[in-house]
């Protein structure tokens, strides 16, 4: 087997769509021979002019040197039959998301190629095993998953499958870094890394609006101000496209048996089933004029007074100091008028906050101080909330210059959740081993523009801590859809790094 991370090897890429076509480019500005071959001999023609043009905008950019763009085009080869890959050392498959259409083709190459020639699909969704069924060396086969556009993204899953060998994928990482990615390792699993990872933002978001808790764009509004997500759950699913991110959740949840972890709602099918596919159809969860979405009201915007007294539940630093500045009063005994105001019901909601404490639940406000709170505050009250109690202390905060959210009674308030989820669902998956913590915080970073892995963001929030917000929310909910996973517990309960290998 050639060394790909040196030697003069030839690259195979077998469909010249958008994909096969960056799996080229990459391919050549890392010094590698391609030869691309399309079944359409017209976008194949097409192909090779559109690879050229890019290299050359890269020269014209001063991203690359003019007699390093000409080295490269001269190594591009297009052929005209799946024979042009005789000495390929390696071939990735990109065409279309077809299982019937690849088998065949992988069929085909392993009566052509060397037998040291490796062979890697670029599907998205097909298992490598459905693929390499049938093989007479599933070995040497594998998923390498590249991201569109795949100059840009950096980020390749290499999915190994139950036959793939170690050195099959040990050459394809040598591969994806003399392309200049970064691949990640992961067992052929539905939904792979990051799809299955990404699946956590998404679905608790969707459960958020399920409950009644909140609207799309104010739950969007919080995992930007709060959380640092570049998009919120919304905004993304509509760029990605219902048609698009619906069939995959429904397709993972499937493969997983159903766990309710990973289940979306009624409402994300029903934008399907009624071709709201998102900013393509100018309708999705929102409505976009001109590609720009419809505004939403995000933020409590009240004329009350800041109340001139409060009672504090709990010993809150970032509480007590906006109360000093706004020179409120800070009860020691509730004085039977005032609002009550708590932090952190970890994982609880205002009403079992007000049940465990005995307090009047009429005046109980709760605030989530538990991630960035610089930008924008989040409150809720228990049913049958006196609305002067969170006016008032909407009145207070907003004063204070961030923004205030209000929304009903939820376990752990919403950035609460889609974290802890998102942490639990990467604990999952180590648990099962399908991916190693390095690797899936790095594919959720890098693939998903996550500002933390899941792992890093456990450690980051306190594995202990999120173990708690998620042994309540089960609780409180009733729904095992917010079991800690046994990787989360065992590290939580030890005291221990999200990220301590087993
Ligand atoms: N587009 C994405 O965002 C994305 C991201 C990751 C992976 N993928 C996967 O990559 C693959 C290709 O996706 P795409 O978006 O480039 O599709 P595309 O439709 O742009 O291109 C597919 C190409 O394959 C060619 N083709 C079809 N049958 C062929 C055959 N038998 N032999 C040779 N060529 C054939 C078609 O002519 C077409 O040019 C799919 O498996 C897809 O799931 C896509």
């Amino acid at each position: 087997m050639v060394d790909f991370a040196t030697d003069q090897a030839v690259i195979g890429v077998v469909g010249a769509g958008a994909m096969g076509q960056g799996i080229a480019q990459v391919a050549l500005t890392g010094g590698l021979h391609v030869t691309l071959y399309d079944l359409d001999a017209a976008a194949r023609q097409r192909a090779g002019e559109q690879i050229a043009g890019r290299l050359d905008r890269l020269v014209e950019k001063g991203r690359m040197a003019a007699d390093a763009a000409a080295d490269a085009k001269a190594r591009l080869t297009l052929a005209d039959g799946l024979d042009g890959f005789a000495n390929a050392d390696a071939v990735v498959e990109a065409v279309t998301e077809d299982v019937a259409v690849k088998r065949a083709i992988f069929e085909q190459l392993e009566g052509l190629v060397g037998p040291d020639c490796l062979l890697a699909s670029n599907t998205s969704s097909i298992p490598i095993a459905r693929i390499a069924a049938g093989a007479k060396r599933p070995g040497r086969i594998a998923g390498m998953h590249f991201f569109n556009p795949v100059p840009l993204m950096a980020l390749v899953e290499l999915v190994e499958a139950r036959e793939t060998t170690p050195e099959t994928l040990d050459a394809l990482a040598a591969l994806a870094q003399r392309m200049g990615r970064t691949p990640v390792r992961v067992k052929d699993t539905p939904g792979f890394l990051v799809n299955l990872g990404g699946r956590a933002y998404v679905t608790e978001a969707l459960h958020i609006v399920q409950e009644g808790v909140a609207m799309p764009a104010q739950i969007d509004a919080v995992m930007r101000d709060c959380c640092g997500y570049r998009m919120g759950p919304f905004e993304l699913m509509d760029l990605t496209g219902i048609d698009v991110n619906f069939p995959v959740t429904e397709i993972i949840h499937r493969g997983f048996f159903y766990d309710p972890r990973l289940r979306s709602t009624p409402d994300h099918r029903s934008l399907l089933d009624a071709g709201r596919l998102g900013r393509k159809t100018g309708a999705g969860f929102f409505t976009y004029d001109d590609g720009k979405p419809a505004e939403q009201p995000v933020d409590l915007v009240t004329n009350a007074e800041p109340p001139a007294k409060i009672v504090l539940l709990v010993d809150d630093p970032e509480l007590t100091d906006l109360a000093l500045a706004a020179e409120i009063e800070i009860l020691a005994a509730d004085d039977g008028e005032s609002p009550i105001v708590t932090a952190l019901p970890r994982g609880r909601d205002a009403t079992q906050a007000a049940f465990d404490t005995g307090v009047e639940p009429s005046r109980l406000v709760a605030v989530d101080t538990e991630f960035d709170t610089s930008k924008r505050l989040v409150v809720m009250v228990p049913p049958g909330a006196d609305f002067d109690s969170l006016q008032s202390v909407a009145a207070w905060l907003t004063a204070s210059g961030v923004a205030v959210t209000a929304i009903q009674d939820s376990p752990g308030f919403i950035a609460q959740r889609i974290q802890a989820m998102v942490g639990n669902l990467g604990c999952e998956i180590a648990q099962r081993g399908l991916a190693s913590p390095a690797d899936i915080d790095t594919a959720m970073k890098l693939g998903l523009n996550y500002p933390m892995g899941p792992l890093e963001l456990v450690d980051e929030m306190g594995p202990g801590r999120v173990h708690d917000m998620l042994m309540r929310m089960q609780q409180i909910t009733g729904d095992d859809r917010y079991r800690p996973s046994l990787w989360l517990r065992r590290r939580a309960l030890l005291g221990l790094s999200a990220r301590t290998p087993d």
